[in-house]
């Protein structure tokens, strides 16, 4: 073990099949506000929740996916503006739902502020902090236990993280029941990402043994249930496995956040609107052949994970992508060289990037060896 290191997450979790049935039980005689989405199945659940726990103060059902600044300003508006504050916002959806709700939870005296700390980083104190149950409907973004939301601008082409211990959720509500209708897409989309984010817990500067024993856990059943679970979508019991994955990956990264293939993905997501899961993980077989040596605890994680052989595993790894046909490299995902190159030159220096633990010659020579840039 390298240095001092801690563990912490105060997510009070609670999971299992029907769980969301209870969440009248959580909220309280508490005021909540709801943010969810519009479509049916989500009406649907809006619906049942207002029998059992009454009218929410404020209902935002218009969420989209990976939320932008200027939808969120205008949400957020609406959320500071209204007179009896909630003391409670259930968030029922996927990461873009959380993520929404953790703005609208520090938002309670204005937007500007949230502006003013994600150019600033300054003026954590004034934000706000009301409690949220996160009731997540998708398995992938751990966003139920992280303390950060990802904020996109679009216009602008940038990414902002929406980071402060203050927002962690105060309540996990985890219900595999709520997953069952998510599409052969979304599942796949999803996975990929948490299964990004547990290997990304362990190749990163701010790995311990904690963080890489939920990794381990998460990458594990991640492999091996996601080829089964996309031939049997409605199978409650995959469903549950892979939640239970994607919290464990969650845990592991909400005390390590992302490294080098998260970087790497946001301007591929911004500028060739490829999804998520598929911009934060088509690089992690070159990532993975990249850090073959680069023992200790972290190693050993990889190698429960994939077997000892490293540099098999990385080829396996890539026929294991491959077979979702999803692009697995920069060209196939529309990126032509020169953006490519531009792309890895930047990410390699920025936050996340800076977390990673390997190196970026190594990171070119695998690059290369894959076939990763043309
Ligand atoms: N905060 C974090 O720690 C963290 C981590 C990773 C990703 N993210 C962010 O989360 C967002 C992605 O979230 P996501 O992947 O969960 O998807 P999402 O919330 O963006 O939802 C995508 C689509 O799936 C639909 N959907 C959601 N649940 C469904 C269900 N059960 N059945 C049918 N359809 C359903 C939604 O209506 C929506 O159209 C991105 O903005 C990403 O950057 C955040
Ligand atoms: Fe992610």
């Amino acid at each position: 073990m390298d240095k001092i290191w801690n563990y912490q997450n105060p997510v009070s979790i609670n999971f299992g099949k029907g769980i969301f049935d209870k969440i009248h039980q959580f909220i309280g005689s508490r005021n909540y506000a709801l943010i969810t989405y519009s479509d049916d199945q989500f009406t649907s659940y809006t619906r049942s929740l207002i029998k059992t726990s009454g009218k929410p103060a404020l209902l935002i059902n218009d969420i989209a996916p990976n939320p932008d600044f200027e939808l969120l300003s205008e949400q957020a508006k609406l959320y500071s503006e209204i007179k009896s504050k909630p003391e409670v916002i259930v968030a029922l959806g996927g990461g873009s739902v959380i993520d929404s709700a953790k703005v609208f939870s520090a938002a309670e005296n204005g937007f500007e502020n949230i502006k003013n700390f994600l150019e600033t980083k300054k003026g954590g104190e004034d934000l706000s902090s009301t409690p949220i149950i996160a009731v997540p409907s998708t398995s992938g973004t751990g966003s139920e236990v992280t303390c950060w939301a990802t904020i996109w601008d679009k216009k602008n082409s940038r990414k902002y993280s929406l980071a402060h211990e203050k927002l962690f959720p105060e309540i996990a509500l985890i219900d595999p029941k709520l997953m069952m209708g998510k599409s052969y897409e979304l599942t796949l989309v999803t996975a990929l990402d948490a299964l990004s984010h547990a290997l990304e817990s362990i190749w990163n500067i701010n790995a311990n043994t904690i963080s890489a024993n939920h990794a381990t856990f998460a990458a594990k059943s991640i492999l091996k249930i996601l080829p089964t679970l996309l031939n049997d979508l409605t199978n409650i019991n995959l469903r549950t496995e892979m939640a239970s994955a994607s919290l464990s990956a969650g845990l592991a990264f909400s005390s390590t956040k992302t490294a080098i293939a998260h970087n790497l993905s946001y301007p591929i997501t911004l500028g060739w609107g490829v999804p998520h899961g598929i911009a934060c993980s088509f690089t992690l077989p070159t990532i993975l052949q990249s850090v073959v040596s680069i023992g200790g605890f972290r190693e050993e994680s990889l190698k429960e994970i994939f077997g000892d052989n490293l540099t098999k595993a990385a080829d396996n790894l890539k026929i294991y992508l491959e077979r979702f046909n999803i692009g697995t490299t920069f060209l196939e995902l529309g990126i032509p060289p020169e953006k490519s190159k531009k792309i890895i030159d930047e990410a390699f220096i920025g936050e996340r990037g800076l977390n990673f633990i390997g190196s970026k010659e190594n990171f070119l020579k695998a690059a290369d060896s894959f076939g990763l840039l043309p």
